[in-house]
């Protein structure tokens, strides 16, 4: 077998050998580059759910899933959590930088501006029926922003980055707390100029003409933490979405709406919710090694909501954090949730079972942010609007950068398993209209 220059792969395909330049990343990540391999080799590689693929170079976020690593732009999220505002991290994802004084000003003058929306816009909620989901009210809002926010070819959007970042960052935001106070029958809170963007977001969502709502600091501080750990990571399915329906040059807003879709399946954003509503199910039935039980059971569509990941095989660091804010926060405000204590007993049980041990099972994002969404009086159903929220600066980040890459439209191949033209032929030679004419 010949040996391959050092940053090359070799293949060999019926009898013809290739090389496949191996790519390195800034990291150490590897990769094989298979840009060549169907014109070499007349193959396709396959990889169902895309868990050996990388589908693009990113300057973004770097995942280590084996140590549970997680940087935005190089910072570690812990870093970032203790040392800058959720605005500082969206600035940071969307232009490579933390911002300075001025950038920051602009910036927040910036969300500040686009923080209303447009008053026709407004009575689009009258017309959702009560119980209408939040999150299919927000990606039906943020797809129609193009008909009233009309700037949207790629170019005027991408050259006034800005200003579309800030409006998509600041109007959802919006748009979310007015979903919440529909699905109440309250009347819609508008933003302040004078309040910093989490707190903006409390006051929209709990503030009332009869109950004034009093900001404190420390739920403040706790949103901030939230929305900075959920604002990117990397090609997660949603994010993935935002760049495939990117790549055919779509609009922003229709692009963002599309990820906010995808963030809605329980196995991705909307497991937070399906976690509450499971530690609730266990909380009343008391046996929690019968849900371990149900969860290993190959014949039971149950899993355990809130565990495992794609990329994390040991804890996730956000996990990490948020378990840590569920003993913090609940201390500091003397609130208590007894699901605290059911999660924290699950977590026990799992991670000493051999099942979640051998398959590298830990606890994700999602695990705890439900205890800590219902500590700030979120319902259950803002859950995963609330991720969506926080994730909006990685999906404008990731937009970005791939417009900026005179990206390829995004269309991989496939295997093709079906009928054979042969088959099909003989089948249809058998068949006749003649009998359905008339
Ligand atoms: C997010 O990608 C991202 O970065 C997403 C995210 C982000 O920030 O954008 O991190 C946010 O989506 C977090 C994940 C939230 N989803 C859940 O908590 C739902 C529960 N988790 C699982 O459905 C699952 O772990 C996934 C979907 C998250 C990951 O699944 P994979 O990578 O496709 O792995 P798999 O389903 O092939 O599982 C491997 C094995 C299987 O068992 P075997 O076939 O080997 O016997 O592990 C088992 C699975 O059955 N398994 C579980 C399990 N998760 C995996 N068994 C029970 N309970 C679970 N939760």
């Amino acid at each position: 077998m010949n040996q391959a220059p050092e940053n090359y792969a070799l293949l060999t395909v019926e009898g013809k050998e290739i090389q496949l330049p191996l790519i390195i990343g800034s990291e150490g990540e590897k990769g094989i580059d298979i840009s060549g391999l169907r014109r070499d080799t007349s193959c396709v590689t396959i990889d169902p759910g895309f868990m050996n693929t990388a589908s693009c170079y990113s300057q973004i976020t770097y995942i280590d899933g084996e140590k549970g690593i997680l940087r935005y732009r190089g910072y570690d999220i812990q870093e970032l959590c203790k040392k800058v505002m959720f605005v500082d991290v969206a600035y940071l994802l969307v232009h490579g930088e933390l911002p300075g004084e001025s950038e920051r000003r602009n910036f927040s003058r910036q969300l500040n501006l686009n923080s209303m929306i447009h008053e026709d816009m407004r009575r689009f909620f009258d017309n959702f029926p009560q119980g209408a989901h939040p999150m299919c009210i927000l990606s039906t809002m943020i797809n129609a922003m193009a008909a009233f926010y009309p700037q949207v070819d790629l170019k005027s959007m991408a050259d006034n980055i800005d200003d579309s970042c800030a409006r998509v960052i600041s109007i959802v935001r919006t748009m979310a707390a007015f979903a919440y106070k529909k699905s109440i029958g309250e009347p819609v809170v508008y933003p302040r100029q004078d309040l910093s963007y989490c707190a903006n977001f409390l006051n929209m969502m709990f503030d009332s003409p009869v109950r004034p709502y009093v900001i404190s600091p420390e739920a403040v501080r706790l949103l901030n933490t939230l929305f900075i750990i959920h604002a990117d990571h990397e090609q997660n399915c949603s994010t993935s979405a935002v760049r495939v329906i990117g790549s055919a040059q779509v609009n922003l807003y229709a692009t963002i709406s599309a990820g906010i879709s995808a963030l809605s399946g329980p196995l991705h954003g909307g497991a937070n919710q399906a976690v509450i509503e499971m530690l609730r199910m266990i909380q009343e039935d008391g046996d929690v090694e019968k849900f371990i039980r149900l969860a290993k059971d190959k014949s039971s569509p149950f899993r355990l909501m809130g565990f495992g990941h794609r990329v994390y095989k040991t804890y996730d660091p956000r996990a990490e954090i948020a378990k840590m804010e569920c003993e913090k926060y609940l201390a500091s405000s003397g609130y208590t949730d007894p699901l605290l204590d059911v999660a924290r007993r699950v977590e026990e049980a799992a991670r000493k079972d051999s099942y979640f041990i051998d398959r590298q099972l830990y606890p994700n994002v999602d695990f705890y942010t439900g205890i800590l969404y219902r500590a700030l009086g979120i319902p259950e159903n803002m859950f995963t609007v609330m991720f969506a929220l926080a994730r909006l600066p990685g999906w404008v980040a990731h937009w970005k950068e791939m417009i900026g890459d005179s990206t390829k439209l995004v269309r991989p191949r496939q295997i093709y398993m079906g009928r054979t033209g042969d088959e099909a032929k003989r089948e249809i030679e058998k068949r006749s209209i003649a009998a359905h004419l008339i």
